[in-house]
């Protein structure tokens, strides 16, 4: 006998202009078979990214076949383990967090242990939905890729996106003097609150470089953290030190910029890409060292996860939507136990 269940199933691109985000709506579907080396999860939270917003459009490189369910991060109660994994260390009833391509706009999710840990002690469901991704990608970032050391200054920009707090706590913690970038001012107080030490709002300081300049002593920033590109990579390479390293995230301004390689020359920095999710791939160490690195700054109170709002599954565009037009501060979240916003 099959078994359904609830979920958002996208069944066509959507296009970039208009409402269409607001437009997804949940269905019953066929429920996926927990396999004999699988785990099923039924989720009870789970985490937006821009990049769900990207993929939704067709433009992120991971291109799913129609139709799927969106999602890449989840937290939820194990309800099923395969006959293969049951010494995997997880057990029915294990409250677990999660990341996988797509699937966690769902009631349940059948995913491999390789891509499942135990929640932190102290973690909220909801917290958990959102912790890993953005906190993971900013410790490879950071420790991984900037290396960074102490009394070095790190540039942050969207410092108070989901990503962007992450990496503000992360390079606190390795003693870096902080700068974060915001598109708007109701934005700075939250990446004061995180640690940064200086905020600046590239919207009405288009030209920041100089600002930047002055706060490092004409040094520049030696680690410049890019989730952003477009004008605000431009002036970045103004006022990136020597020896400095810019790690190169992401394209939310919609502009992937370029550089005059004569410009990397003189000013003796490097132009570092970071694409987290090939770790688990092509290094999957690194990727336990993150999970360790970040879960070990939770419990220690220096890496706090930001939830904007809470969504139900239902107000997955909604939330999709808030994050598209710059709304969100840190997280938005998706519960799976809270009643859409037109039933309350
Ligand atoms: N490379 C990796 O491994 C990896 C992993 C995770 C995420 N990412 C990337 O990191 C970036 C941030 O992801 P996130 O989920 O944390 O999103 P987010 O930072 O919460 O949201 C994006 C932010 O980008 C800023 N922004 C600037 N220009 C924008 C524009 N034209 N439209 C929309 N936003 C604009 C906005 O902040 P302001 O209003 O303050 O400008 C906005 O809040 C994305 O590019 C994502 O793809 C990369």
């Amino acid at each position: 006998r099959m078994s359904f269940f609830v979920a958002i199933q996208v069944t066509r691109i959507i296009p970039e202009e208009g409402p269409a985000l607001d437009d997804l709506k949940v269905s019953t579907v066929p429920a996926p078979v927990c396999g004999s080396s699988s785990i099923e999860v039924r989720v009870k939270a789970a985490g937006t990214n821009f990049y769900d917003v990207l993929m939704l459009q067709g433009k992120y490189q991971h291109k799913p076949p129609l139709p799927f369910i969106p999602g890449s991060e989840f937290s939820g109660i194990v309800s099923k383990v395969g006959k293969n994994v049951l010494n995997s260390g997880f057990n029915v009833g294990d409250h677990v967090l999660g990341s996988s391509l797509v699937g966690a706009y769902a009631e349940i999710i059948v995913t491999s242990p390789a891509q499942l840990s135990h929640m932190p002690k102290g973690m909220t469901f909801e917290e958990a939905s959102m912790f890993r991704s953005a906190s993971c990608t900013s410790w490879a970032g950071m420790v991984v890729r900037a290396k960074v050391q102490p009394g070095e200054f790190v540039l942050v920009h969207a410092a108070a996106g989901g990503v962007g707090l992450t990496a503000v706590q992360i390079a606190k913690s390795l003693g870096a003097i902080v700068i974060g970038t915001v598109g708007s001012d109701r934005k700075a107080a939250i990446v004061r609150e995180a640690g940064a030490d200086y905020v600046i709002n590239y919207t009405t300081n288009k030209h920041f470089a100089p600002k930047i300049k002055e706060i490092t002593k004409g040094r520049g920033a030696d680690v410049i953290y890019d989730p952003v590109g477009g004008d605000v990579f431009d002036e970045s390479t103004r006022c990136i030190a020597w020896n400095g390293r810019i790690i190169i995230l992401g394209f939310t301004s919609g502009r992937i910029p370029s550089m005059k390689m004569n410009r990397v020359l003189l000013k003796g920095c490097s132009i570092m890409g970071l694409f987290y999710g090939r770790y688990g791939m092509e290094e999957p160490h690194i990727h336990q060292q993150a999970q360790a690195g970040t879960e070990r700054l939770f419990l220690e109170g220096k890496l706090k996860p930001f939830i904007y709002k809470t969504y139900a599954l239902e107000d997955l565009g909604k939330a999709l939507l808030a994050i598209a037009s710059r709304e969100t501060i840190g997280k938005a979240v998706i519960s799976l136990d809270q009643k859409p916003a037109s039933k309350l």
